[in-house]
């Protein structure tokens, strides 16, 4: 790819590196970033890997005032024989475009984005943490910077790639958690921006969010916008349930995120033969499956946890136990599949990591 277009700065001060099961997620990055700008004349160009460091932007820059962002989250594995693997890494890059597209921010090259991606990855390797369950988190992420109050798509951009090591979400494997059934609040219509990864719709979750974990719930099970009646997400995850045998989870319907490791847990189920459906599921079918004893897993899906499973669900008063708040069978086959995929442990037959 275009390497003559990257310019590489290493930083003359590497930082020590923390213990990375001490930190909170997201919250230490390495020594250095990637960086390029947009602009209408050139495209984008300048494309860098530089020391890590602050930005500055003019107070008018847009993206204070109207959000126009999209970004992405993806991780980087350290094999038992200290190689490091991306998982599913061109997927980002076309969803990364494709809430480009719903924000008016211009595409990038995703082959090209990912060759500079790789080449920061293989500058940082030594971050990659080794112990079971923790990565290197990737943040590509797009801000517009043209500095204007205007109510316009920006005429500039700047794109960067952050990297974060993360340890295990839940460091004693994966909890089941407690969920509040959101009927209030709404994370996303049809027609809005709930299948695009832009900032908006993760602050405008925070007051539910913190309504539920102040009433002691880890999280909210979103519903549909307009009816309040179909399960759409759980927390910033995808949903999946598993009813009398079959695992259901919402179908992509213009609100809901396509995430990836939704989509990867889907391939995974059809290739051991195990039913799974995608189709509009309402919470009074989750009620109902509950009462005659059919209810038997439900599971958020994401990069961060991978899989969460659901203990308990409580909508309007009524607590649905769910596998008696334990983590089901199908879900714990699913993590400690995809983990060892993730990070070679096991092979890859479907050509995922790199
Ligand atoms: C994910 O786990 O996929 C997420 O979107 C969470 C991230 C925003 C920290």
């Amino acid at each position: 790819m275009s390497s003559n277009k990257l310019q590489i700065i290493k930083t003359m001060q590497p930082k020590e590196k923390p213990d990375v099961n001490q930190v909170k997620f997201g919250s230490v990055f390495t020594d250095h970033m990637f960086k390029m700008n947009y602009t209408i004349d050139k495209g984008w160009h300048d494309a860098k890997i530089i020391p890590y460091q602050p930005i500055t932007l003019d107070p008018a820059a847009m993206i204070f005032h109207y959000g126009q962002t999209v970004f992405e989250g993806l991780k980087a594995y350290r094999t038992n024989d200290d190689q490091i693997l991306l998982f599913r890494p061109e997927q980002n890059m076309r969803r990364l475009n494709s809430s480009s597209e719903r924000l008016s921010i211009p595409q990038i090259d995703e082959e090209e984005v990912l060759y500079y991606l790789q080449q920061l990855i293989s500058i940082e390797k030594d971050w990659v943490p080794k112990d079971p369950g923790t990565s290197l988190y990737i943040r590509p992420f797009i801000i517009a910077t043209e500095n204007s109050l205007n109510v316009n798509p920006s005429c500039s951009y700047t794109f960067m790639i952050i990297l974060s090591p993360v340890a295990a979400y839940y460091p004693e494997g994966i909890n089941p958690v407690r969920i509040y059934v959101e009927e209030q609040f709404t994370r996303a219509v049809k027609g809005g921006t709930g299948m695009a990864k832009t900032a908006g719709n993760y602050s405008a979750a925070y007051n539910a969010q913190s309504a539920a974990s102040t009433l002691g719930y880890s999280q909210v099970l979103w519903l549909d916008g307009l009816e309040k009646k179909y399960i759409e997400e759980v927390g910033s995850m995808n949903v999946f349930f598993k009813i009398n045998g079959e695992i259901i989870t919402p179908e992509l319907n213009g609100s809901i995120l396509e995430g990836i490791t939704r989509k990867s847990l889907i391939q995974l189920l059809n290739s051991w033969n195990v039913p799974v459906v995608e189709r509009k599921i309402t919470i009074q079918e989750i009620v109902e499956a509950y009462e005659k004893g059919l209810l038997e897993e439900a599971f958020g899906t994401g990069t961060a946890a991978v899989i969460s499973p659901i203990g308990e669900l409580i909508w309007n008063d009524l607590s649905i136990k769910i596998n008696q708040g334990e983590t089901g069978e199908t879900a714990k086959r699913l993590y400690d599949t995809l983990t060892k995929i993730q990070t070679g442990k096991i092979s890859d037959p479907f050509g995922w990591t790199q």
